[in-house]
């Protein structure tokens, strides 16, 4: 593991996955919202128990914390924080730069004025304030899309505001505000040998190359890890290829947001979970028998708090699969079931970290 990557030490729990990762110098940890610490006794003991890191699902988004200008809403992330502490555990700040999370007045008036000053003013707001706490940022979440710019940059309001500069001047940026932080890209879909996942390693290699040579402040990558097996199994060889080239360039490298959306919900709920737990166990041999992997979250603990629904189109595979009243149940890409049970995937990823 890299120095000063996500700290291991400070946080382990005595037992659980982040004790078991900690042995080999890993982390783990999940992504959890505040309420449902607040709200569910069981998942709030399972966090406890089982992680060093949480993520903040929602709670540190921009349009979570400033919904309207000048409006700030920080209690949630203040609040998790602070339970994090108190118990000895970190938080990964997720995420600075979102589309997806970016409130409407905020691009509202990227688009009018192209103001960086936006910017700096929301990376000076939230970086000294968790400055402790956070010890490391997604500077910009998922900057890669294909099929539409040679340099595969999703045409967000920053790219539209700024040009293809903007990822570096965003880290260029949080290095003045945060000097001792340590600055992630956070990127999906990168796991599979399709024709898509393939131009997303190679464009999002090219672009991290870019920023390496010109001295950018970039000192890690979020792999979200949000396994599909509708895409059939990882790409190992491919996966373990594109890791060397990021640990080569001084990466550290953390699985950020690990789940596993279903293909057949036909199966016995025993299959299913089976099927789950090797794609698991395929994927997490593979990342953590590389150089540079500082650790490994979940999206979630259990199945309830999952965002991976079953879909229209899921069913429609399965015409008369079910009867009325019945069907699946939930997605089963978690550790824990809905009754905060462990599955299979749990084993799995004890497994993965025990390297046997
Ligand atoms: C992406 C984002 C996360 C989260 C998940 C699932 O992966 O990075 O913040 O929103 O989607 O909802």
């Amino acid at each position: 593991m890299l120095a000063g990557a996500l700290s291991a030490t400070r946080s382990a729990a005595a037992s659980g996955l982040s004790a078991v990762a900690s042995r080999r110098g890993w982390v783990f940890g999940s992504a959890v919202r505040l309420t449902q610490l607040q709200d569910e006794p069981a998942l709030r003991a399972a966090v406890l128990r089982e992680c060093a890191v949480f993520t903040p699902e929602i709670d540190l988004k921009w349009d979570a914390i400033e919904p309207a200008p000048g409006r700030w809403s920080l209690g949630n992330i203040d609040g998790l924080v602070g339970f994090a502490s108190e118990h000895g555990k970190t938080v990964r700040g997720h995420t600075l730069l979102w589309h997806r999370s970016t409130p409407a007045w905020v691009d509202q008036r990227l688009r009018e004025h192209r103001d960086w000053r936006l910017i700096s003013r929301h990376f000076a707001s939230l970086m000294p304030r968790y400055g402790d706490a956070i010890t490391q940022w997604d500077v910009v979440n998922e900057p890669i899309e294909t099929g539409h710019r040679m340099d595969g940059l999703r045409r967000s309001v920053f790219l539209e505001a700024f040009g293809p500069d903007y990822i570096r001047r965003a880290l260029v940026e949080a290095r003045t505000v945060a000097p001792r932080a340590r600055l992630m890209l956070n990127e999906y879909s990168l796991e599979y040998d399709n024709r898509e996942e393939r131009d997303r390693r190679y464009l999002f290699l090219k672009l991290i190359e870019g920023l390496k040579r010109s001295g950018t402040p970039l000192d890690g990558i979020g792999l979200q890890g949000h396994l599909d097996l509708r895409k059939g199994t990882v790409a190992t060889s491919s996966i373990a290829g594109f890791l060397k080239e990021l640990a080569d360039m001084g990466l550290e490298i953390v699985v950020t947001e690990l789940d596993v959306k279903e293909a057949d919900y036909t199966a016995t709920p025993d299959a299913r979970d089976r099927m789950v737990a090797d794609e698991v166990r395929r994927y997490l041999d593979t990342v953590l028998a590389q150089r540079g992997v500082s650790g490994v979250l979940t999206w979630g603990l259990s199945d309830r708090q999952s965002w991976l629904e079953v879909l229209e189109e899921d069913y429609r595979r399965f015409p008369g699969a079910w009867t009325k009243g019945d069907g699946p149940g939930l997605n089963r890409g978690l550790p824990y079931d809905a009754g905060m049970h462990r599955k299979p995937m749990y084993r799995a990823i004890e497994a993965a970290f025990h390297g046997r």
